[in-house]
């Protein structure tokens, strides 16, 4: 009878040891997934880029994950991985004066009264929003 009562103990607490650890594991993951979130949102870059893109015509032919008349922002930061400032002052111009050939033959219009820098803000936004 005791011998069954010690048993029944260290069981409990090899049960309650188990559990403890199982939530752990889920809390760090959470944990990880919360702070990458934060991370692109809470990016200047990001938050800028996001404004001028929804304040202008990008978003009829642009979406973040899926091929419209334009290539998924998602595609376009895969594509730049890791861009030098060349290559997003490139990417600005082409926003700036349109495009075509890089994607395919539809061509992308030009958007004339956009400066420099906020071109530059875009892409920089568009080149974060590569999928992990
Ligand atoms: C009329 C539709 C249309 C609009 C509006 C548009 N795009 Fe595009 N975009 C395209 C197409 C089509 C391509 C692919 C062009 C090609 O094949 O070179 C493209 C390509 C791009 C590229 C990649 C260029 C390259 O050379 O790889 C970027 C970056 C981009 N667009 C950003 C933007 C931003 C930012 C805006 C808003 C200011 C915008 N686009 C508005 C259709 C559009």
């Amino acid at each position: 009878m005791r011998r069954n009562v010690k048993m029944l103990v260290a069981a409990m607490v090899m049960l309650t040891v188990a559990c403890a650890e199982t939530a752990k594991e889920q809390n760090s993951t959470t944990t990880v997934v919360e702070e990458k979130k934060e991370d692109i949102s809470s990016n200047p870059d990001y938050k800028k880029g996001l404004a001028l893109v929804a304040a202008n015509d990008c978003l009829t032919c642009h979406a973040v994950n899926q091929t419209m008349t334009g290539p998924a922002y998602a595609d376009i930061a895969a594509k730049y991985a890791n861009a030098d400032t060349a290559t997003i002052a490139m990417l600005a111009q082409t926003i700036i004066k349109g495009g075509s050939g890089n994607w395919g033959q539809v061509p992308m219009t030009p958007h004339p009264a956009l400066s420099e820098e906020d071109a530059k803000a875009m892409v920089k936004y568009v080149l974060l929003l590569k999928q992990p």
